[in-house]
């Protein structure tokens, strides 16, 4: 059942029924005509009320349509609203808890509306690259006014019900109910029902007293604001519309910006970003219903930089933590640096001061053991050293209550062994945050061979709750994020041994749309850490061939930010990088020892070899099943990397270039005698698709 049918008295109502959020997908769009259709030919039936069951009154477009011509078919979104414009009876939308893009474009069609406090009320399709594409240009501004319907569109952030109908001379919400919504409704269509003409949104008219200056003001303002992204700007043509055109011919404007940012790259990358996210939750072995282990106490071993962000995920989404620390001095530290990140939350009035209290009131500390036995999940986080870990796993085993889940959060180290410290390997797992934990979004959430699917599922399951992006990886050094990283760390370094310089190759990368290129980003990370890795790295691994620039730089004291200097020179107390003549006269040095003349680079270049390094070791990670598929790799870069969210990641990015052309690119590569031809041999996964003409996704 996608829409029901009911009489209450002499009112009709039609329910949306399309779980989760009653998506306006075909069979509901139809089930909702075939109701208006019976309404009218009913002579006991004087109004119509449309609403939602369960959770929503329409979340809009039915994402599982998304792209199938059924999103098209008869009666499309368009010819519905215009079927309930044109009803010879008076509808009203009573719309409640969800009301977004297509279930508002609905909403609007109707002659009135009513609505429950609370409803988040939005036109997110700028949110996937696109403008409302059924009437939401034309008509919110008819409603809401120029600047609030603008704001709306542009943002695409829900605004509540009860905020909304507050407005000053707004038209959205005929009446707020409180209380029964639907007895509500009722009450209301039935006073309502004789009234003629019937109103329609189409026949209000939008006025602004400076419409021009303001709209010229919102086009500067969205185009600052979203450089890489052309449907912001879009929506301000689209509103601009609903002001100077005739409604029929808004409309058919708003169609056509629709249908070519469809076509967009960009469309495409935040569509792929989309359902990547909502993909990247469900693993192929581990049924969606799979009983969860509970988790109301968290523990966190080590109270440092990760510790402490960690703690703070859990205390903000209410869970209680202890963390346990060997000194009470690194507890201490610890407590300060998680109450000095709250505070300077509530400064920004981001944090309210009751909450931050109450976060603090979940956080407790020991130096015992013994006080964390009764945790659900413990999260290690202590140094990076095996035996460390392995003394501390041992522990584990010996305090935690059985059926608790043992997490470490290690970046290099391998999981299995870890698990393999313990007497219960099925209770281990990884959950490795990113930098700062309180902030990143992503959680590579770490599989080892033993590990039991009701933990995975657990986790998961944690994750969305302290509202991480969770993606599953499994065991080898670096998972998915970290070891593709190191390939495009090694081509930066070789990009300096070419000719190019730091600044050169961040300006490219920048420019791409990352966020920080390699060298700006090694300054913020520190150059140490990736030295202390090498080390270990290399050594197991002496065939791997990389540019010693960075080893030469650490060995210089350089380690970024922290030190003053790094790849480029910083001033006290300010994070400008400033090109350093030091740095390039010791990469000038090298050259020499290494007998490389130097030579241009092109931006082009520099972005292809970097991405496609990226691109390279994410193919061999899906040959391996360390990765579930090709998007998740794409969240991983997305949310952890700073990535361009307009490339929609780099396996998408790929896929746009074509894998054909990708593996041109790395033959080119592959023949320059300053390059590695070793490194640029396509995993043969990345051949066959290329060979094949397929793409990953
Ligand atoms: P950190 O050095 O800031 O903190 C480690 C803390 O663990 C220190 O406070 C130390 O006193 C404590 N500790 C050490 N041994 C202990 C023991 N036996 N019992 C109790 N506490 C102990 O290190 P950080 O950066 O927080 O790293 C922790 C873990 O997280 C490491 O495995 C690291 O590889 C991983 N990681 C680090 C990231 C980063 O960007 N810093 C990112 C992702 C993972």
């Amino acid at each position: 059942m996608s829409a029901s049918y009911e009489i209450h008295g002499p009112v009709a109502v039609i329910t949306l029924n399309n779980p989760p959020v009653n998506g306006l997908g075909h069979a509901t769009r139809s089930a909702v005509a075939e109701g208006l259709e019976k309404a009218q030919a009913d002579d006991s039936v004087r109004a119509i009320v449309i609403t939602g069951a369960g959770k929503a009154f329409s979340g809009g477009a039915d994402i599982k349509e998304f792209g199938s011509p059924k999103a098209l078919a008869e009666p499309n979104l368009l010819s519905l609203i215009r079927l309930v414009e044109l009803c010879s009876k008076p509808v009203v939308a009573a719309v409640h808890s969800v009301c977004m893009g297509g279930g508002l474009e609905l909403a609007l069609g109707c002659h009135y509306r009513v609505a429950a406090p609370g409803a988040n009320v939005a036109l997110p399709e700028v949110k996937i690259g696109l403008i409302p594409g059924a009437g939401g240009t034309q008509r919110l501004p008819r409603v809401l006014g120029l600047e609030t319907a603008l704001n709306m569109i542009v943002s695409g952030e829900p605004v509540k019900s009860e905020l909304l109908a507050s407005l000053p001379g707004q038209k959205l919400f005929d009446k707020l109910i409180d209380g029964d919504l639907l007895a509500g409704a009722i009450a209301f269509a039935t006073e309502v029902a004789d009234k003629r003409p019937l109103p329609l949104v189409r026949h209000l008219k939008v006025t602004h007293p400076n419409p021009d200056a303001y709209v010229q003001f919102a086009r500067n303002t969205v185009k600052a604001m979203s450089k890489h992204f052309p449907a912001p700007a879009k929506c301000v043509d689209a509103v601009e519309a609903a002001m100077t055109k005739k409604f029929d011919d808004g409309m058919v404007f708003e169609r056509e910006i629709f249908t070519a940012l469809m076509f967009t790259p960009e469309c495409k990358a935040l569509r792929h970003a989309f359902f990547a996210e909502r993909a990247a939750s469900k693993i192929p072995d581990v049924p969606e219903d799979t009983p969860l282990r509970e988790v109301k106490k968290i523990a966190i071993i080590g109270a440092g930089t990760m510790g402490g962000g960690i703690a703070m995920n859990f205390l903000t989404a209410g869970i209680p933590v202890v963390m346990l620390e060997m000194k009470p001095e690194a507890l201490e530290r610890g407590v300060a640096t998680i109450r000095k990140n709250y505070e300077a939350q509530v400064k920004k009035g981001k944090l309210k001061p009751e909450k931050f209290e109450a976060n603090m009131a979940l956080l407790g500390t020991t130096l015992d053991y013994a006080a964390i036995g009764d945790a659900d999940m413990v999260i290690e986080a202590v140094f990076e050293d095996m035996e460390v870990k392995k003394a501390v796993f041992e522990k584990l085993d010996a305090v935690m209550k059985p059926g608790a889940i043992l997490a470490t959060n290690t970046s290099t180290l391998d999981v299995n062994r870890i698990a393999a410290f313990t007497k219960r390997p099925q209770d281990v797992i990884g959950t490795h945050f990113f930098s700062p934990a309180n902030v990143m979004k992503l959680l590579e959430v770490v599989r080892g061979e033993q590990t039991a699917k009701d933990v995975l599922a657990t986790v998961m399951a944690l994750g969305k709750k302290i509202r991480k992006t969770c993606v599953v990886a499994g065991v080898c050094d670096g998972f998915i994020g970290n070891r593709m990283i190191e390939q495009y760390s090694r081509q930066a370094g070789f990009l300096l041994e070419e000719g190019c310089t730091p600044q050169q190759v961040d300006r490219a990368v920048e420019k791409f749309g990352f966020a920080m290129g390699p060298f700006r980003m090694g300054d913020l990370a520190g150059n140490d850490v990736g030295w202390y890795i090498r080390k270990r790295r290399y050594v197991e691994k002496p065939e791997l061939r990389y540019s010693k620039t960075a080893d030469l730089l650490c060995e210089m004291g350089r380690f970024g930010q922290k030190t003053g200097a790094g790849w480029y020179d910083y001033q006290a107390g300010k994070r400008d990088a400033i090109p350093s003549a030091v740095v390039e006269q010791m990469i000038e040095d090298h050259r020499q020892t290494m007998g490389i003349t130097p030579r241009q680079v092109s931006d082009e270049e520099i972005v292809q070899r970097l991405v496609f390094a990226l691109v390279n070791e994410g193919a061999r990670l899906l040959e391996e099943g360390i990765a579930l598929r090709a998007s998740d790799i794409d969240m991983v870069y997305l949310t952890g990397y700073g990535f361009p969210l307009h490339r929609g990641g780099p396996m998408c990015y790929a896929d746009t270039v074509g894998l054909y052309n990708v593996v041109q690119a790395m033959k080119r590569f592959a023949r320059n005698p300053n390059d590695d031809a070793a490194f640029w041999q396509p995993a043969p996964l990345l051949a066959r698709l290329a060979a094949e003409g397929k793409s990953f996704s």
